[in-house]
Order: C-alpha cells, then structure tokens, then sequence
C-alpha cells in the first residue's frame, strides 16, 4: 500500500462512507434507487431487471449500499474496499438482508481476481489514489467484451470553488482528522453533526486527506485508450468534446463536483 492509500484508509478507518441509514428493504431498494442507483444504472443503460446472473464488481465499495443492491436484484457480486471498517458494516447489511456479496479487503492497485465481470463499478474511489488513470485501466482490464464499466469521479471545474474551501480549512485547521471535522462543525455548519451518515458526508466532503481532479474530456481519453464507448453520463454532456467542455462550465456555475460516466468495452 503506497503513502496515500494508507493515509486515506486511515481516514475511512475514522470515517467509513456512506453509512447510510438502511434499516427496511424499503430504504435498501427504492430510497437507494430513488436518490442514486438509477441515475447510476441509466448512465449504462441498465436497470434492476438487467442485473439477475450478471457478474458484477464493485470497486471500492464503501459501506456497501450499492454492491448488496445488485446482489438484491440477483447479480453475482464481488466487492472489495482498503478499509476495515467500511467492510465491516457491508458484511452486517448484506447479513441483515440475507444477500451474497463476496467482499474483501484489497487495494485496487493490487486486485486481481483471475476473472472478469459484465459491470464494473468504481464509484468514487480512483479520485483517492495516487494513480487514478493506472488504476482505471486495471478495473477496465476486468471488464468482459461487450460488459460495461461505469466511475464516478470529481470534476475540475465544478469542484473548483470547493477546492478554495478545503485549502482554507487546511489553513486554519491543519492535517487532524478531528480538528478538520470539529473546524468544519463550528465554521461552516455552525453545529454538531446529527447522525453517522451526515458525519460521514461532511468528514468526505471537507475532511478528506486526498483526492485528484479529472475532466470529462480526461475520461473520454481513458475511454478512448483502453477500447469503451461512452454510453452515458450524470449529469448529461453534450455531443463530442466540446459539449462535454460546456457542460462542465454549466457545472462550475452550479458547484457540481462530481459526474458519473460510463463505457461500454469493444
Ligand atoms: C467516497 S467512498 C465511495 C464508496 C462507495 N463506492 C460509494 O459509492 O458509496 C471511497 C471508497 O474508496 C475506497 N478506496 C480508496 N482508495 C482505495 C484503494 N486504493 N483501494 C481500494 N479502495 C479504496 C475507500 O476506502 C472508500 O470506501
């Protein structure tokens, strides 16, 4: 594990993401959908019903929402995350609803699983590596022919005002986990955080030690490199490159930092 690999698992170690508030199989299915898995899913032309028997990998899972999602819809899932913590409460949720999800802990610069999958998805993790283009091509490797891959990363332009806050928090709060979280909690929300997902939230959003930055056009390139055809993104581009450019003014306005894109392997 590399320097930032390790300091960013030592921040989810803190802070496991999203930890989100799933109690009912209601919350697993139609809040989750509702609020990300289908904007996800139509950026691959997907949708529940496509999923049953599909080998599907999720890279970076997280707390593990999405990937027992899948399994619920009967796709066969692999997960794997670098944080302790965060595949500690996806085991208990896949446990709660009785689901299949074959997690481990690996980091994604060293994941070979000796097969490949019909989706991958790495939904925003590469943007925390120190590598996110190398890492982009090893997951792209796993993706069968004709499979689809989808990544969710930050924006260059949207995250810009974003990145001005950060560097000021860094200024007057430093390196500490805590001290970021508590500088945050008093300067910028002017209370407490209420429950884990809102600290997990706020703690990515402002706290985090690392993540990079990459352009629609970037990602085209990956695309283009490693042999995908763009599908789908959220939010929407327009035609070619230079709909993509003004589409990300449009994000810069609005401060919307992170896209999801997808492509399909040849
Ligand atoms: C923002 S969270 C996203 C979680 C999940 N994909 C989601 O969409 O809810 C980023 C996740 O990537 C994981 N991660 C970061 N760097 C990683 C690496 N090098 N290898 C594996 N996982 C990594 C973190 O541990 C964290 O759980």
């Amino acid at each position: 594990m590399d320097k930032i690999a390790s300091r960013v698992n030592q921040f989810y170690e803190q802070y496991p993401y999203p930890s989100l508030p799933i109690r009912t199989e209601r919350d697993l299915i139609k809040k989750l959908h509702a609020n990300v898995m289908s904007r996800i899913l139509a950026t691959a032309e997907l949708e529940q019903g496509s999923l049953s028997g599909k080998d599907i990998l999720d890279a970076g899972c997280g707390t593990g929402e999405k990937a027992c999602y899948f399994s619920y819809y009967g796709a066969n899932v692999t997960a794997f995350d670098l944080c302790r913590a965060s595949l500690g409460k996806a085991q208990e949720l896949a446990g709660k609803f009785n689901l299949r999800v074959d997690f481990s802990r690996c980091d994604i610069a060293e994941f070979r699983p000796g097969k490949k999958f019909d989706h991958v998805f790495c939904l925003g993790a590469l943007h925390h590596t120190k590598y996110p283009y190398t890492n982009f091509k090893a997951l792209s490797g796993l993706c069968k022919p004709g499979g689809t891959i989808t990544i969710g990363l930050y924006n260059r332009y949207g995250r810009l005002t974003h990145r001005a806050t950060r560097m000021w928090i860094g200024l007057r709060a430093g390196n500490d986990f805590g001290k970021r979280m508590a500088y945050v909690e008093r300067s910028v929300y002017g209370r407490r955080m209420r429950s884990t997902h809102e600290i997990a939230y706020v703690a990515d959003k402002y706290v985090h030690p690392h993540e990079s930055y990459h352009t629609v056009g970037e990602v085209l390139d990956w695309f283009d490199r490693d042999g995908f055809t763009f599908m789908g993104s959220h939010p929407h581009i327009g035609k070619g490159k230079i709909g993509a450019f003004m589409a990300q003014l449009k994000w810069l306005a609005r401060g919307n930092g992170f896209f999801i894109i997808s492509g399909m392997k040849d």
